[in-house]
C-alpha cells in the first residue's frame, strides 16, 4: 500500500513558527489583499508588506522601472500611505483575508522616524516581525545610507530595540564592501534576525534618447540575475552570526529556496518573481514537496551545508 506522506515544510524564525519558508518580499506584494483574486494567500509562510515610512510618500518621478535581462531596475522610492494609514486602513484589509504572520517593513530618513514608526506598529495584531529597511538615504548623515556603515546600523537598531518589543530583523543592503561586518554590527546592537539582500544599485541608458531609462537615473536591480550574489552574501553572513537569516534575491523556484536554505537561510523572501508571475509564491510552495523528495530531504530545518 502506498503511503501518501505530506513532507514537513515548517520552519522557525526564532520563536516564530512558519507553515513554510516562502515569504513575499516587501514592495512586490503590496499589503497582500490585492493578490487574493489570484490565490488564497493563507498558504504563505508570512508576508512582508510594502516599505512604510512615518509620513505618506508619493515616491520618485516616472518612469520608475527599467526591464533588464533576467531582472528589473526599480526606483519606486518608497511610495506608501504612511504608518498611521497602514495601521488604520491597510492592516485591517490585510487581516480580513489573511490570518498568518505579518512582517512590517519599515523605512526612515532619520533615527527618530525609524523609532516612531516602529513604536506605532509595535504590538499590532499579526505583526510578528519588524523588518528594518536600512538601505534608504540618511538625511541626518549627509545622504549616506544607514545600511552602509556599522555605526549607523548599530545606532538605529539600538534606538528601535529601546521602543519596540516585536522581534527586529534588519534588511541589509548589498551595496557595501563587507556585508559581514554590517551583519555583525546589527547582531551586536541587538537585532533578532537579518534579511538579505535588498536590491543592487543599477542603471540603464536608452540609446535612442541618450537618457537614463528611469527618471531617477539609478535604481535597484533585482530578480533572477542577482541570485548568485544574494546566495554568496547569505552564505558569508550565516557563517558569522547566530541569529536567523531570511535569504532574499532572485529566488523563483523551489530549488532556489532549498539552495538558499543550504547557504544557511532559515526562510526565504521572493520579490521580483511575483511581478512576473503573481502566483509565483503559491507555485514555489506547491513545488517544494516534490523537489524535497527528489533531493531526499525530509525536513527543511538544518539544511545548512558546512
Ligand atoms: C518594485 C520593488 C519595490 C521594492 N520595495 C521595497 C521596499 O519597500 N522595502 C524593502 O525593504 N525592499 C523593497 N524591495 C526589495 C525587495 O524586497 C527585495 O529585497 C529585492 O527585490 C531582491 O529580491 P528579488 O530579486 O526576489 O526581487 C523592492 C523591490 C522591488 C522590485
Amino acid at each position: 500500500m502506498e503511503i501518501n506522506r505530506t513532507p514537513d515544510l515548517s520552519v522557525r524564525l526564532g520563536d516564530l513558527s512558519l507553515r513554510n519558508p516562502v515569504i513575499p518580499a516587501s514592495g512586490c506584494f503590496g499589503y497582500g489583499y490585492v493578490m487574493t483574486p489570484f490565490y488564497d494567500i493563507n498558504c504563505l509562510g508570512a508576508i512582508s508588506f510594502k516599505g512604510t515610512t512615518l509620513n505618506p510618500r508619493f515616491g520618485n518621478p516616472l518612469p520608475r522601472v527599467a526591464e533588464c535581462e533576467a531582472g528589473i531596475i526599480n526606483s519606486v522610492g518608497l511610495q506608501n500611505p504612511g504608518i498611521d494609514a497602514v495601521i488604520s486602513d491597510e492592516l485591517p484589509r490585510m487581516r480580513a483575508v489573511y490570518s498568518g504572520p505579518i512582517i512590517a517593513n519599515i523605512s526612515g530618513f532619520s533615527i527618530d522616524e525609524y523609532t516612531e514608526c516602529c513604536r506605532r506598529i509595535d504590538g499590532e495584531k499579526q505583526v510578528e516581525i519588524i523588518e528594518l529597511n536600512v538601505s534608504c538615504p540618511n538625511v541626518h548623515g549627509g545622504g549616506m545610507s544607514f545600511g552602509t556603515s556599522c555605526e549607523s546600523v548599530a545606532e538605529v537598531v539600538r534606538a528601535v530595540k529601546a521602543v519596540a518589543k516585536t522581534p527586529l530583523y534588519v534588511k541589509l543592503s548589498p551595496n557595501v564592501t563587507d556585508i559581514v561586518s554590517i551583519a555583525r554590527a546589527a547582531e551586536e546592537a541587538g537585532a533578532d534576525g537579518l534579511c538579505l539582500i535588498n536590491t543592487l544599485l543599477g542603471m540603464r541608458i536608452d540609446t535612442r534618447t541618450r537618457r537614463p531609462v528611469v527618471a531617477n537615473t539609478m535604481g535597484g536591480f533585482s530578480g533572477r540575475a542577482i541570485f548568485p550574489v544574494a546566495l554568496r552574501m547569505v552564505w558569508q553572513v550565516c557563517r558569522e552570526v547566530s541569529i536567523p537569516v531570511i535569504g532574499c534575491g532572485g529566488v523563483e523556484s523551489a530549488a532556489d529556496v532549498i539552495e538558499m536554505m543550504m547557504a544557511g537561510a532559515s526562510a526565504v523572501e521572493v520579490g521580483t518573481a511575483n511581478i512576473i508571475n503573481p502566483c509565483a509564491c503559491r507555485d514555489i510552495i506547491a513545488e517544494l514537496p516534490a523537489k524535497m523528495d527528489e533531493l531526499g530531504i525530509n525536513s527543511l530545518s538544518d539544511l545548512k551545508i558546512k
